[in-house]
C-alpha cells in the first residue's frame, strides 16, 4: 500500500469511516535479530514476503518471526489481502499455491472454483440462444464455488505448524479495526463503483450513500468480513462450506438467480497434484499442471527459447521480443486446442511438453518474420480479467511457497453475499462462452474448457518455484490473465538464461502475445516508442500498453544464504521479512 498522508475525518452514511492517520515518512528499518522490516527490496538471511501489499506482507511475516514455517505464513498473507486488496485477495475466489519444504516435500494444491451441479456449456447463452457477455462478468450467474478456504485448509493440514485461528485472526483484526485507504484502493473500486452498486450488499460496504468510494486516507472497516473471519477462526474451514458462512451464501444466491448450492459447497474440495517439473536453462521450474495452463505453456515457451539460444540474444533486442512473441504465439495456440480440467478432459500434457513437440515449435519459427496466428490454427480468444494476486514467501529453513489466487475480473462478480463481506467471484467466465463458435473478437467454442458440472475452468495463473540442483533459488509469480504466463516466462528468461539481476528483471518492459489477438503488447517506455514500426517490418502487429502484471519475487543464493525478496513498484506492492532471532 503506498503511505497515505493525513486525511481529515470523513463520515459517510453506507461507509464505516473512522479517524484517519498520519503515517510516518518511510525509513530505513535497521536489521534487529528477530525483528520484522518493510520495504519493497530487502535482502534478508530469514523468511520474507512479497505480495501487493505491504500491511499483508506484514502479517506473514510476523507470522514467520512467531516460528510459522512458509506455509503458514502464505496463509496468513493469503488471508489479510482478503481484506486489504480486495479487488483480487479473497475467500470468495481461488487459485494454486506450490510449496516446496524445507526437507524438499513438494505439492501443488489446486484450490481453483468449479462450476456448480446445474451449470451447463450453455451458461452465458439466453433462451433463444444469444451469447450474453455481461452474465459472464457481473452477477451470480458467473460465481464458481470458491476454493480459497478449502485450498489454505489443505494446504495446513498437510504442511502447516501454527494453529489455524492464528493464521486467521490477523486479518479479522484488519477488518475489525480497518486499513487506511491508498490510492490504488480508492481507485479500483471507483472503477467498478457503477457495477458494485447495483448489488446492494457490496454497494453498502465498498461505496457511501453517493455511489463513491472511500477516499484515500480514511480507515476503512469491515464489519461482515471481520464476523466471517471470526467464525472461521473458531470452527474451522467447514465453516465456509457447512456452516453458518455457507448459509448465507447459499441464501444470497438463492435470491439473486445463481446457481451455486448447499450441496455445491458442501461437495467442494481443493485437490493436491503433482507439480509440473520443466527443464530449463540448466534448472527445473516447479510449475502448475492443468486446471492452470501455466506449466505446459511455460515448458513450451521456455523450451523453444533455449532451443532458439536466447540465452545469447539481448535482452529486449528486437530479435528477443520477436523470439518471445513466436514462441508464446505457439505455445498459447497449442493451450486453446489441447488445454481443460484434466478431471473431464485428457490433456496430453508429457506430448506437448516432448522434446519433438519443442523442436518442432522451435523450427517452425522464422527467425525475421512474424508468423501470421492464422497459420497455427482457427481465430482463436478468450479474454480473461487481470486482476489476480500472487505472494511469494520464503521462511527461515529455506521452505517456500508461491501462491496465485484471483476473483477473476477486479472485485470478481461485484457482489457480495449478503451477511458475510465475501466478494464472490466470476471464475465462470474462464469457461469457453459459446460452445462451437469461434470468432476474432475474443470468442472460443472449443473444446476442452467448456462448462459443465463440478469442472474446473481453465486458467493462466502461474506461481513456479525454480531449483537449481535440488535447491531452490527462484519464487515468483503474477496476476494479469493470460498475460501472467507471459510476464512469468519473460522473467524466467532474465532470470535463469541472462543471469539479470532480479530488480532489473522486474523493472524491464514486458511482452505478451496471446496467439489471438494476434498483437504483441509491449509495456510503453520512453526508449521504446519506435518498436511498433521496427517490429512491423517483420510482420507484427504492436501495442505498446501502460502496465502488464505486478510480479512478486523471492531471489535465493544458496552459496551465502541470502535471500533478496522484492515486489513489483508496478501497484506499489511491498515486502516483509522477519530477520533471523539472535544466535540462530
Ligand atoms: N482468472 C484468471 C486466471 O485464472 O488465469
Amino acid at each position: 500500500m503506498s503511505a497515505s498522508r493525513c486525511a481529515t475525518l470523513v463520515v459517510a452514511t453506507a461507509l464505516v469511516v473512522a479517524t484517519a492517520c498520519v503515517a510516518p515518512e518511510p525509513v530505513a528499518a535497521p536489521i534487529v535479530p528477530g525483528g520484522i522490516r518493510v520495504g519493497q527490496d530487502l535482502t534478508t538471511f530469514g523468511g520474507g514476503v512479497a505480495c501487493v501489499d505491504r500491511v499483508a506482507a506484514r502479517v506473514g511475516a510476523e507470522i514467520l518471526a512467531a516460528g510459522g514455517n512458509a506455509v503458514d505464513a502464505a496463509i496468513a498473507t493469503g488471508f489479510a489481502l482478503a481484506v486489504t486488496h480486495p479487488a483480487a485477495g479473497n475467500l470468495g475466489g481461488g487459485g494454486f499455491m506450490l510449496v516446496r519444504t524445507a526437507d524438499g516435500t513438494e505439492a501443488a494444491f489446486d484450490y481453483r472454483e468449479v462450476a456448480p451441479a446445474a451449470v451447463g456449456a450453455d451458461l452465458f447463452l439466453d433462451d433463444a440462444g444469444g451469447y450474453r457477455a455481461e452474465w459472464a462478468r457481473t452477477g451470480h450467474r458467473a460465481v464458481g464455488v470458491p476454493g480459497t478456504v478449502a485450498g489454505f485448509a489443505r494446504a495446513h493440514a498437510r504442511f502447516g505448524s501454527l494453529p489455524w485461528a492464528t493464521l486467521v485472526l490477523p486479518a479479522e483484526r484488519l477488518a475489525r479495526e480497518g486499513i487506511l485507504v491508498d490510492e490504488d484502493l480508492n481507485e479500483s473500486l471507483d472503477e467498478v463503483a457503477a457495477q458494485l452498486a447495483r448489488n446492494p450488499a457490496a454497494a453498502a460496504i465498498f461505496l457511501d450513500g453517493e455511489g463513491r468510494p472511500p477516499p484515500v486516507g480514511v480507515r476503512f472497516v469491515q464489519r461482515d468480513l471481520a464476523r466471517t473471519l471470526r467464525r472461521l477462526a473458531k470452527n474451522g474451514p467447514a465453516e465456509f462450506y457447512r456452516g453458518e458462512v455457507a448459509d448465507l451464501i447459499v441464501a444470497d444466491m438463492a435470491e439473486h438467480g445463481g446457481l451455486l448450492t448447499a450441496e455445491d459447497l458442501d461437495v467442494y474440495r481443493a485437490v493436491e497434484r503433482l507439480p509440473l517439473r520443466l527443464p530449463v536453462f540448466g534448472h527445473q521450474v516447479l510449475a502448475m499442471p492443468p486446471p492452470s495452463s501455466a506449466g505446459v505453456a511455460l515448458g513450451q515457451i521456455l523450451g523453444v527459447l533455449e532451443r532458439r539460444s536466447i540465452d545469447e540474444v539481448e535482452s529486449m533486442s528486437l530479435e528477443f521480443v520477436h523470439l518471445y512473441a513466436e514462441a508464446a504465439r505457439r505455445a498459447f495456440a497449442d493451450r486453446a486446442a489441447f488445454l481443460g480440467d484434466p478431471d473431464f478432459v485428457d490433456v496430453p500434457v508429457a506430448d506437448l511438453l516432448a522434446d519433438a513437440r519443442l523442436d518442432s515449435l522451435a523450427a517452425s519459427i522464422d527467425g525475421w518474420r512474424a508468423t501470421p496466428s492464422e497459420d497455427l490454427g482457427p481465430p482463436l480468444a478468450l479474454p480473461e480479467g487481470t486482476d489476480t494476486t500472487h505472494f511469494s514467501v520464503v521462511d527461515r529453513w529455506g521452505g517456500v511457497v508461491a501462491n496465485t489466487y484471483t476473483l477473476e475480473q477486479s472485485y470478481g462478480a461485484k457482489v457480495v453475499a449478503a451477511g458475510t463481506g465475501v466478494l464472490l467471484n466470476n471464475e465462470l467466465g474462464d469457461f469457453n462462452r459459446v460452445p462451437g463458435r469461434t470468432d476474432r473478437e475474443g470468442l472460443i467454442g472449443t473444446a476442452p474448457n467448456l462448462a459443465a458440472p463440478g469442472k474446473r475452468p481453465l486458467s493462466s495463473m502461474s506461481p513456479v518455484i525454480v531449483l537449481r540442483g535440488d535447491v531452490p533459488v527462484v519464487v515468483a509469480g503474477s496476476p494479469g490473465g493470460r498475460t501472467i504466463i507471459n510476464t512469468v516466462g519473460g522473467l524466467l528468461v532474465d532470470l535463469l538464461a541472462h543471469g539479470a539481476d532480479p530488480g532489473e528483471a522486474l523493472a524491464r518492459p514486458r511482452v505478451h502475445h496471446g496467439w489471438f489477438p494476434d498483437r504483441i503488447q509491449i509495456e510503453a517506455r520512453p526508449d521504446n516508442a519506435s518498436w511498433p514500426e521496427l517490429l512491423g517490418a517483420l510482420g507484427h502487429d504492436v501495442k505498446l500498453v501502460k502496465r502488464l502484471g505486478d510480479a512478486h519475487l523471492i531471489v535465493l543464493d544458496p552459496r551465502t544464504g541470502e535471500r533478496r525478496v522484492l515486489a513489483d513498484t508496478r501497484l506499489d506492492g511491498g515486502v516483509a521479512v522477519a530477520d533471523p532471532p539472535a544466535g540462530s
